[in-house]
């Protein structure tokens, strides 16, 4: 639920991956109807048919991309940085007037490890923005581990940087995210800095690696 307490329909576009797949768990868990979206409607049925075992009241369908963001009010772009630019171009007329949630990060890896890609547009949200003029893109869930979505485990308290040029789809996407077990959603400022939330990913990678953790972020003082 968000905290107007409304149903949200929302699309899931690459919802047959494990982020996806987890926010949509999540999303679905506090009561919202969740469509995953796939290049094949096939996959996303069967992806959505495993999910809602996981408990009576969920509700999750699955469709083709297209569909899950023709059905839906807000749609979660969940798909790697590979291919997203093009996925959302050819989305744009079922987009077209809606909140599109980017956790996009555009990541490289070497014998380093993780490495933050450099991108054009100055970030993969910014990208998706480019992409998508009539639509309203903000950055958010770029930090939450998939692994930690999907698990059956209580979620642990966990902040999500929102970011964004329109105060007033932020604020929609805070609220959401206040719904969701454990999680707090913060205004991060506007999309370009999206350009340090994506890469601090690499940082958390890095982080990972060396604990065998899934670490996410806190903002402290708020
Ligand atoms: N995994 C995490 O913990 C995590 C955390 C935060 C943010 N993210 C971000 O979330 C996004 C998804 O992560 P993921 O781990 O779920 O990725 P993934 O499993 O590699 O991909 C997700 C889905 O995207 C679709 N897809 C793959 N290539 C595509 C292309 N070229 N064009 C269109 N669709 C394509 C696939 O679905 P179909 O084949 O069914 O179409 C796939 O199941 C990434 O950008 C990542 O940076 C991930």
């Amino acid at each position: 639920m968000s905290t107007d307490g409304a149903v949200r329909r929302i699309g899931v576009l690459g919802g047959t991956g494990e982020q996806g797949q987890g926010l949509a768990y999540r999303l679905a868990l506090v009561g919202h109807e969740v469509v995953l979206g796939s290049r094949s409607p096939e996959r996303a049925a069967q992806a959505a048919a495993e999910l809602v075992q996981r408990g009576p009241a969920i509700r999750i369908t699955g469709a083709g991309n297209a569909d899950a963001a023709a059905a839906a009010e807000i749609v979660i772009a969940a798909v790697p940085y590979d291919g997203h630019r093009e996925l959302l171009a050819g989305l744009a007329p079922e987009l077209d007037g809606k909140i599109v949630i980017d956790c996009v990060n555009p990541l490289g890896f070497d014998k380093q490890g993780p490495f933050g890609l450099a991108v054009g547009a100055g970030s993969a949200a910014e990208e998706a923005a480019d992409a998508l003029p009539l639509s309203t893109v903000i950055g958010a869930f770029h930090h939450v581990s998939a692994k930690l979505l999907l698990s059956a485990e209580p979620l642990e308290r966990t902040d999500i940087l929102v970011l964004g040029d329109d105060r007033a789809a932020k604020d929609e996407v805070i609220g959401l995210i206040a719904g969701i077990e454990a999680m707090r959603g913060i205004d991060g400022g506007r999309l370009r800095h999206c350009r340090q939330v994506e890469h601090m990913t690499a940082v958390l990678i890095a982080i990972n690696r060396r604990y065998k953790a899934h670490a996410g972020l806190l903002v402290t003082d708020l």
